[in-house]
């Protein structure tokens, strides 16, 4: 590919409850490329992954949901979102067993038996219907470069079925289902076929390895073949590795690193389920899971970021019911994770139903994004949430403000947000948030101001005065989450940051120190967190407070 492709992406950001702002994204100019840890475009700009799964790996081997919207509407609708990428997955077979090859939409539905996913096909996306299967998934592709979203192509099984389970022969070398010859085979046909498809940034070679015969032996010998192969056919993509054990345990590259000829391509895929801890998060206590989580996850994937590699989160979701407690709790600690790692991730899943899941026809996806008809957002407080990650905290060349810290609240997706004097601190948009700086004296100071974040009492708006070395003023990360902002009262209690129901920053007793496993601390969770993006325009602010500022 010669031509650098731009993408123009149009995103709207809720910036604050009843402020809604059109914002224009940058142009990226693809390919993208690494440096260190963080995923760049050619001008050197970190471009932040914030991907949505689209399955298309399933018994039919075509793109959920085209029986019940038209593709441009979806693919629309993902970019509206606030996704530039989706993490478009495929089964191998599709490339590699030639009777397929002429294999039809729809006779892959009438193989099956489905004949309402023909007949909503033949009402959202006619056009489809006689394509053959490869063709139809060039043509999603295609659609979603039109939309200007990036893809990710994502082998994710070898057999077209639901995955995946430690029994279903598909999940390491060897398996009946997973020749690795044939495997090489279909990523080098997959990775010709999209040479020179600007919007296709990246491949990702094969989903969840694990299994009996799982070992890290095979894993380089095929993984790195697996890598060249596709960087030999597709120089331009990002070559996105899985680790063992359903793609979260990669402690064997302590010990030996990958081995490649090419270099600035290689990503490495995480994991993240409330479930790949079993039910820990509704049975045990949210700050000693959390903490136990995140350091078993740091250990066996995280360090990759601490040695320079940029680590993708290709799959985590939640129950968007918001009915399950586990996920609830698991989504706090991965919101606060999230902010501070500012890594690159896939939220599972688009599908609000599927053609046909796990021999369900019409399956509804109470994880997915979209409502059972494709029509509407499923649960809209959670996208809105998640938007505070879609944008990067930091990395090379996104802004030229200078780093500071900001104070995120996982369980709102908000930020620690000075009002006009007098008024007390609230939560506003993490998009444009206030700058500011933990020092060495743990006291949390509005950047280039003497102005420092006090504790009042129980119940009492937290506020910002200048007389800053009183215990009142300083701010330690408590609990084994570390994700409690406490300080000592003048009275010498302990309080810990919290919100009221306005949403306003006040402090109350710490939650959850005990081993109480009834208890949820969400609300009281919060993370100072590295930051580079722009600040709250602080004209107006300044102005009413002409004496008290510093220069920076
Ligand atoms: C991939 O496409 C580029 C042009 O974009 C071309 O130079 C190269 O030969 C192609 N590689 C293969 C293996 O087809
Ligand atoms: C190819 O696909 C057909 C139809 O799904 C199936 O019957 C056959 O077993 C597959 N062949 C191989 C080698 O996987
Ligand atoms: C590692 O995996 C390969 C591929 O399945 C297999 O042939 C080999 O026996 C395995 N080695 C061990 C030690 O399990
Ligand atoms: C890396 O692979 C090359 C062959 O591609 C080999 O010559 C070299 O010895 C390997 N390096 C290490 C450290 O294994
Ligand atoms: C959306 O999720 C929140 C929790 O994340 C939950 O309280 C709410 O009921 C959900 N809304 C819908 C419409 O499911």
């Amino acid at each position: 590919m010669d031509k650098p492709f731009s993408l123009l992406i149009l995103v709207f950001l809720v910036l604050s409850p009843n402020l809604l702002f059109l914002l224009q994204r940058p142009v990226t100019a693809l390919p993208l490329s690494t440096n260190s840890r963080w995923i760049v475009d050619e001008s050197g700009r970190r471009v932040k992954l914030a991907c949505v799964n689209w399955a298309s790996h399933l018994e039919p081997m075509v793109a959920e949901g085209l029986n019940k919207q038209p593709l441009d509407v979806i693919s629309k609708q993902i970019i509206s979102m606030g996704f530039n990428c989706v993490r478009l997955t495929w089964p191998l077979f599709m490339l590699t067993n030639h009777s397929l090859a002429s294999v039809t939409v729809r006779q892959s539905f009438q193989s099956l038996g489905l004949l309402e996913s023909i007949a909503g096909i033949q009402v959202n996306n006619p056009s489809l219907l006689d394509l053959t299967l490869i063709q139809a998934y060039q043509v999603v592709v295609s659609n979603l470069a039109d939309n200007n979203v990036m893809v990710i192509l994502d082998n994710h099984i070898s057999k077209p079925g639901w995955c995946c389970s430690n029994f279903d022969d598909n999940g390491f070398f060897g398996d009946r289902y997973f020749n690795p010859d044939l495997w090489l085979q279909g990523l080098r046909a997959i990775a010709t076929m999209f040479n020179g498809t600007a919007n296709v940034v990246a491949l990702s070679l094969r989903n969840e390895l694990r299994g009996s015969k799982q070992n890290a032996t095979a894993w380089y010998r095929y993984m790195q073949k697996g890598a060249e192969t596709v960087h030999a056919a597709n120089p331009n993509v990002l070559v996105i590795l899985s680790g063992l054990n359903y793609d979260k345990d990669f402690t064997f590259l302590l010990k030996q690193p990958v081995n490649l000829t090419f270099t600035g391509k290689l990503v490495f895929e995480v994991h993240w389920y409330s479930f790949s801890d079993g039910e820990a998060w509704k049975n045990g206590n949210s700050n000693q899971v959390c903490g136990s989580v995140v350091n078993n996850l740091m250990r066996k994937a995280g360090f990759l970021l601490d040695q320079g590699w940029p680590l993708f989160v290709s799959e985590f979701g939640l129950d968007q019911r918001g009915t399950n407690v586990n996920d609830n709790r698991f989504l706090n600690c991965f919101f606060g994770v999230s902010a501070e790692l500012d890594w690159d991730w896939a939220l599972w899943t688009l599908a609000g139903s599927y053609y046909l899941r796990e021999g369900v026809m019409g399956m509804e996806e109470t994880y997915g994004l979209l409502n059972y008809g494709w029509s509407d957002i499923r649960n809209s407080s959670f996208l809105q949430r998640l938007s505070s990650l879609q944008t990067p905290f930091q990395g090379p060349e996104i802004s030229n403000v200078r780093p500071h810290k900001i104070i995120v609240h996982p369980s709102t997706g908000l930020c620690v947000q000075r009002n006009s004097l007098g008024e007390p601190l609230s939560l506003g948009s993490c998009e444009e948030s206030e700058a500011w700086s933990y020092t060495p004296q743990k006291t949390i100071v509005v950047k280039g101001t003497y102005l420092c974040l006090q504790a009042d009492g129980w119940g009492k708006s937290a506020k910002l005065g200048i007389f800053c070395n009183d215990g009142n003023s300083k701010w330690e990360a408590i609990s084994d989450s570390k994700m409690h902002l406490s300080s000592n009262l003048r009275n010498g209690s302990t309080v810990c940051l919290d919100i009221d129901s306005n949403n306003a920053v006040v402090t109350n007793p710490c939650k959850c120190l005990s081993r109480d496993h009834m208890c949820d601390p969400g609300g009281q969770w919060f993370k100072i967190v590295n930051s580079t993006r722009t600040m709250t325009s602080t004209t107006t602010t300044r102005l009413s407070l002409p004496n008290l500022y510093v220069k920076d």
